[in-house]
């Protein structure tokens, strides 16, 4: 046993060195800590100074050169000039806007020579190029929003599955994609007439409108020979004519 544990006067001190001992441990590490305190600073902080300073620079320049009075005192004229100014249409080939002298003229033109595209195929059960089925599909998306993912038809399409016309002569399938269809039209045996009909979608290459009619007349049931890049291109001077109806459609 050691005596000294039981001294209250050693026991006494020893409280006392140890409490000292802590505390000057304590203030040691409050000193260290206290000088060597950086500011938080990461790199955003660091580029946010600079480009404050240079912001504040821009803007003093600014009002100085243009004062905001001038500006407003100048808003007027502008305006003025604004308001007076029309937006000059800009006519693209697949795209003439409705009632300018060119959509005038396109109106009044003779229709397009079909017989060319209608021609026999040379050979009518030609393999299908599965590359251009696979085009044509990734372009079906656009049809399948008004004729139906299984084009089976919709509240706002007839159906492309077992249709006439799909399996029909070509020429009316490229003219429908270049000039859209409007006014009533039997699929099926079922009249539809749907308002305002199908949009033309003539900023379609050719290569896009002959997958996408390719790909549409091998689908869903239907068999038809491929539609070329060709053939469309030869009735590109449809593209800009008004909505087609039945009328003008070659009966399939
Ligand atoms: C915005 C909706 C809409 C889109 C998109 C659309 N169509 Fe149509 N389509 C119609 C409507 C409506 C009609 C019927 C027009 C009418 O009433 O005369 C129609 C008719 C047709 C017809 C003739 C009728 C039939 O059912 O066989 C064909 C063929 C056709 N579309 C093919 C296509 C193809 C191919 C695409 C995609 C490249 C397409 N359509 C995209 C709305 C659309």
């Amino acid at each position: 046993m050691d005596p000294n544990r039981d001294n209250p006067i050693i026991r006494f001190t020893t409280f006392w060195w140890a409490l000292g001992a802590f505390l000057i441990f304590a203030l040691l590490l409050a000193v260290i800590l206290l000088f060597n305190r950086k500011p938080a600073q990461t790199l955003e902080d660091a580029a946010a100074r600079p480009r404050y300073e240079i912001k504040a620079k821009v803007d003093a320049t600014q009002v100085e050169s243009l004062p905001p009075e001038k500006i407003e005192a100048a808003m007027p004229a502008v305006a003025a000039k604004l308001a007076a100014s029309k937006p000059a249409a800009v006519e693209k080939p697949e795209q003439v806007i409705p009632g300018t002298p060119t959509a005038e003229k396109l109106a009044s033109a003779p229709p397009a020579d079909t017989s060319v595209v209608d021609a026999p195929a040379a050979d009518p059960n030609e393999p299908i190029d599965p590359a251009v089925m696979e085009f044509g599909k990734a372009q079906y998306m656009l049809c399948a929003a008004c004729h139906g993912q299984n084009a089976e038809g919709t509240p706002i399409a007839p159906p492309l599955a077992e249709s006439e016309w799909v399996t029909g002569p070509a020429s009316n399938l490229i003219r429908i994609q270049l000039r859209g269809l409007t006014g009533p039209i039997t699929v099926k045996g079922t009249e539809y007439n749907f308002p305002g009909g199908m949009v033309a979608m003539a900023y379609q290459t050719d290569e896009q409108i002959a997958s996408v009619l390719t790909y549409v007349r091998n689908s869903f049931g239907n068999k038809a020979p491929a539609v070329k890049p060709e053939q469309v291109a030869a009735l590109r001077s449809e593209v800009g004519k008004p909505q087609l109806t039945v009328e003008d459609l070659v009966k399939p």
